[in-house]
């Protein structure tokens, strides 16, 4: 048996910036609004024809630039611009490595989901490194006319290297899903009946279930762990609405503080969110080597999951 650990992590971006003020001009809506009911001013968008393979390409070059090419890749996203071959090996082609390559799709918690595969991968002795990268262009899959849901979402790319280790620095992962909860957040339309889909979601009851899961998960995965709420130095979140992360703190008697935010900048990049939030933790130096770090996250399904880590 052999243990894994994060040992790096990038981040790739679209240069447009939409900031709150852009909804204004044509829907019913003000920055007022959108920042007091979520945290959010601005999100990075993709231009029109700009493919999030460009995104996920440019996190692996960093990646591979920094830390030397893996044995696998592993995507996830739940808006690929296509779905055959994988977005993990048409990246993977574009920088000449090869290997286990596959893409993964549970919406906001595919990170998650990606993350603890990665670990198994490691620690049965099939892999020694492997990429693991968020990425999604949400803001093709919203309707642009649907206030309550094109304000919420962004565009961008994060990923982490993850490699072999005689110390164990991944302590735990808790993970789940519930039943009935399908219809939460879904694509509306679908291919079959000729429609290009987009997000329709139950905003509260999304917003309820996200509290109560993501607060069970967080402590689960520590009650794993054997860690204590305390010894946590930093609350690595889904990033969704800055008052699901208020209740959160408030439930768990946490100082708000202790979770990493970049919601304000970026909206729910979904995928791509936590190691967006562990690059920038990493560049501000807000992230230290050894700290412990709590990744949790909540997606469409519904489903949700935590990893206790140590940091690098
Ligand atoms: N601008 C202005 N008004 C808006 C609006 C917008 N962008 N979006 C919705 N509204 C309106 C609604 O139509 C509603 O109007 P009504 O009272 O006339 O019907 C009113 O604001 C209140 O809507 P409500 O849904 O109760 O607001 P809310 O405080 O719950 O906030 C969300 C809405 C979507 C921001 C919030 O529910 C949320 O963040 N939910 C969780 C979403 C999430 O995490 N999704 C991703 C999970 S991975």
């Amino acid at each position: 048996m052999f243990y894994s650990r994060v040992i790096g992590v990038a981040s790739a971006l679209p240069d447009q910036i939409v900031p709150n003020t852009y909804f204004e001009r044509y829907l019913d809506t003000s920055d007022e609004w959108i920042h007091k009911r979520t945290g959010i001013r601005n999100r990075r968008w993709v231009a029109e024809d700009e493919s999030g393979l460009v995104l996920v390409t440019s996190v692996l070059k960093d990646l591979i630039d920094l830390y030397g090419s893996p044995d696998a890749l592993i995507v996830a996203t739940c808006s690929p611009d296509k779905t055959l071959p994988s977005m993990a090996h048409r990246a993977a082609e574009q920088l000449g490595i090869h290997g286990l390559m596959f893409d993964v799709n549970s919406a906001c918690t595919g990170f998650m989901s990606a993350f603890l595969q990665a670990d198994a991968l490691i620690k049965t002795g099939t892999v020694n490194r492997i990429a693991v990268i968020g990425m999604d262009v949400m803001s093709r899959l919203v309707d642009r006319d649907d206030r309550a849901t094109v304000v919420l979402f962004g565009d961008g790319a994060a990923g982490v290297m993850m490699e072999r280790s005689s110390k164990q620095r991944i302590l735990s992962h808790h993970f789940d899903s519930a039943i009935n909860t399908t219809n939460l957040l879904i694509d509306e339309g679908s291919w079959l009946e000729g429609v290009v889909p987009k997000i329709s979601m139950r905003g509260q009851e999304v917003f309820r279930l996200a509290v109560r899961q993501v607060s069970q998960s967080i402590t689960d995965s520590l009650n794993h762990a054997g860690c204590g709420i305390d010894e946590v130095d930093w609350f690595m979140c889904h990033q969704a609405n800055q008052r699901i992360i208020s209740a959160l703190a408030s439930g768990l008697s946490i100082q708000e503080d202790k979770f990493y935010m970049t919601l304000s900048e970026y909206g729910n990049t979904s995928s791509a969110s936590i190691p967006l939030g562990l690059d920038h933790a990493v560049r501000s130096n807000a992230l230290q080597k050894d700290q412990l770090v709590v990744l949790s996250s909540v997606g469409a399904g519904m489903s949700w999951a935590s990893s206790v880590i140590q940091w690098r």
